[in-house]
């Protein structure tokens, strides 16, 4: 008879609820690969159970409540007692990470958290395991299915904003309170995780910029499909003259970058470096039986040998102002000269037009055009000069553009 793994699991909601049927389900197999039989030898949840007495009779912890408090405290004392943890929160990663990591080393025990970035994509065993030699460039991601879901739905089918949302809603694609995965915080603490492993530099939330979708309309969606454009809520992480850019905004791709094609809720993470050219993963970025299926892939590697995350050993410098092409959406009075105009603000910043659409809406006109890539807080200046011209009907939209096309 082999010997027992046992796990104390906090939280039982959507992921440990599944987790719960997940692991009987599995622990035969599991049984065969490590020797050990795990059990669920407690649960504490607000209505049940005690943090202590869970402690005190597991060998690991899985934590799925989610939150900063309690979830770091209990965290922090399971590995001060010794106990490895695993767990899917990324706002508490993305916030205390550092601490956390540290509180491993010292009591030399693992840290895992696969299903608090993208769900079941395997993007956190890869960057630190697989890819740990290559020297990363820059990791593009599709890490909020929520978002990639309203955006596909409002490309597909030309809704608005407002309808699609409703509609994730309807199919429990998004939560009844949507703000962090409509407004990119949700995103940005997923960025910040992967950054910190793919450049090993601390990254804590607050340094990421993020931008939502709310302000998308289905017009932008229309005129992007003229210019063979498709448009995702992506998250990047880039080294930028020696520093480290990490930000979340809306951006459009074109047809052949990997990323263009991944719809839905799904989430995907596309690696760049220049020894490994490029390598995209993609699948369910949330679902209770997903993710409690990423947890139990790291509760079994945390059954084999020890893995931590090593202490950082660089400092990078996190930089705000990057390059960046744009998509520009203005409505305008059509008169002659007006493009004219426009394009003379936008080469006063530096900024060259690569490409335009102009429609005629009765008195007014659209002109839609993307621009070279360039500082943003030059085309923001730009904007704004643009944004007082006497022919402007409304404010100026403006959307990034990836220029880069994998073929
Ligand atoms: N849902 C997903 O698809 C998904 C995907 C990836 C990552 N995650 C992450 O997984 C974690 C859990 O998410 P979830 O969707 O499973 O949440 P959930 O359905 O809201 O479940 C939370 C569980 O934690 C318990 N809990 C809450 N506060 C507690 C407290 N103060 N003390 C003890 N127990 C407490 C709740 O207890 P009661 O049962 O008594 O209410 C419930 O069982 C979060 O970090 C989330 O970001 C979720």
């Amino acid at each position: 008879m082999s010997d027992v793994f046992r796990i104390g699991l906090l939280g039982r909601g959507t992921v440990g609820g599944a987790f719960a049927e997940l692991l009987p389900a599995r622990a035969a197999q599991i049984e065969a690969i490590t020797g050990m039989r795990p059990v669920i030898t407690g649960v504490l949840r607000r209505s049940e159970g005690d943090f202590e007495q869970v402690l005190e009779d597991s060998d690991l912890i899985v934590e799925v409540i989610g939150g900063i408090e309690p979830a770091r405290d209990y965290v922090l004392r399971a590995m001060q007692a010794g106990k490895h943890v695993v767990t899917a929160n990324k706002q508490l990663l993305s916030q205390h990470g550092e601490e956390l990591w540290a509180c491993a080393r010292e009591h030399g025990v693992q840290l895992r958290f696969e299903a608090a970035v993208a769900g079941v994509v395997p993007v956190i065993r890869v960057l630190g395991e697989s890819l740990a030699a290559a020297d990363v460039e820059r990791v593009h991601g599709i890490v909020n299915g929520t978002t990639n879901y309203i955006l596909s739905e409002m490309a597909r089918t030309g809704c608005s904003y407002e309808d699609a949302l409703a509609d994730a809603q309807r199919l429990g694609y998004a939560e009844a309170d949507p703000t962090e995965d409509v407004n990119g915080k949700d995103a940005a603490a997923k960025m910040a995780i992967i950054a910190r492993l793919a450049f090993d530099t601390p990254v804590h939330l607050d340094q990421v910029t993020y931008e939502g979708i709310e302000h998308i309309t289905a017009d932008d969606m229309e005129y992007a499909r003229d210019l063979g454009l498709g448009l995702k809520l992506l998250g990047t992480a880039e080294r930028v003259d020696g520093g480290l850019s990490v930000r979340v905004h809306p951006a459009f791709l074109y047809g052949s970058h990997p990323l263009a094609s991944v719809g839905g809720p799904f989430n995907a993470v596309t690696i760049e470096s220049e020894s490994i050219t490029e390598i995209t993963l993609s699948g369910p970025g949330a679902g209770g039986p997903q993710t409690a299926s990423a947890v139990l892939g790291d509760v079994i590697s945390a059954m084999i040998p020890p893995a931590s995350t090593p202490e950082a050993t660089q400092a990078l410098e996190i930089v705000q102002d990057v390059e960046s092409a744009f998509y520009l959406h203005m409505e305008v009075a059509d008169r002659p000269g007006v493009l004219a105009q426009v394009a003379q603000i936008l080469g006063l910043q530096g900024a060259s037009v690569k490409s335009v659409v102009q429609k005629g809406l009765g008195e007014k006109a659209r002109l839609v055009m993307v621009v070279h890539p360039l500082l943003e807080s030059k085309f923001y200046a730009a904007v704004d000069l643009i944004a007082g011209l006497d022919f402007m009907r409304s404010r100026p939209r403006a959307i990034r553009v990836i220029e880069e096309e994998f073929t």
